[in-house]
């Protein structure tokens, strides 16, 4: 049996841009997230803007961003949101570690960190219904698929302590 990953999850700091920039221009990490493409370095730039920003919690929008780390390297990124109806997630991984529990690992451990940094709300994450490992992951933690708009399904897990 392979051994789980050891993963530890901490907050995002500006030093981290290349491995987020190195992400989001993978066609491999893009492909099921946004218009699947790789993304331009206009919307690289907004988005990190956001995330560095920290603006109040309670605030919609507001951003929190983790980098999962495995034995002191950067492996994925945990991005958490604050919308009207709880706080959405999303999780990529470097393709390099896909296929080893690296994703599973990490939304347990945002499970846990989301109600520390925004109280105790409900989870959302969005999912391609083709994205098998996304929706499985999510499946296997408890989510319940609530609704689907635009091609994604809308995944809520109700409580998150
Ligand atoms: C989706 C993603 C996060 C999965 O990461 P990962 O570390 O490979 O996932 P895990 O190894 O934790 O596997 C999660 C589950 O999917 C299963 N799985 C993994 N790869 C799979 C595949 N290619 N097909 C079917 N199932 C798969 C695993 O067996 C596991 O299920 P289990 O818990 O029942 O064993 C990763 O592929 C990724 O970063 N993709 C790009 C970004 C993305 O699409 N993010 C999700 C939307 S925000």
């Amino acid at each position: 049996m392979p051994t789980r990953p050891s993963i530890t999850l901490r907050p995002f700091h500006e030093a981290d841009t290349a491995f987020f920039t190195g992400l989001a221009t993978d066609e491999r990490v893009t492909r099921f997230v946004g218009d699947g493409r790789p993304w331009a370095p206009q919307a690289i730039q907004d988005r990190l803007r956001a995330a560095l920003q920290q603006q109040p919690v309670e605030q919609g929008g507001a951003v929190r961003w983790f980098i999962a780390e495995e034995e002191g390297e950067a492996v994925g990124l945990v991005v958490t949101t604050r919308c009207d109806a709880g706080v959405e997630i999303g999780y990529w991984v470097s393709p390099q570690h896909w296929g080893r529990g690296v994703a599973g690992a990490m939304v347990d451990l945002a499970v846990a960190t989301v109600p520390d940094v925004y109280g105790r709300v409900r989870l959302i994450a969005w999912a391609a219904p083709a994205n098998t490992a996304s929706t499985r992951l999510l499946t296997r933690r408890g989510f319940e698929l609530e609704a689907s708009q635009d091609g994604l399904d809308r995944y809520v897990l109700a409580h998150t302590q």
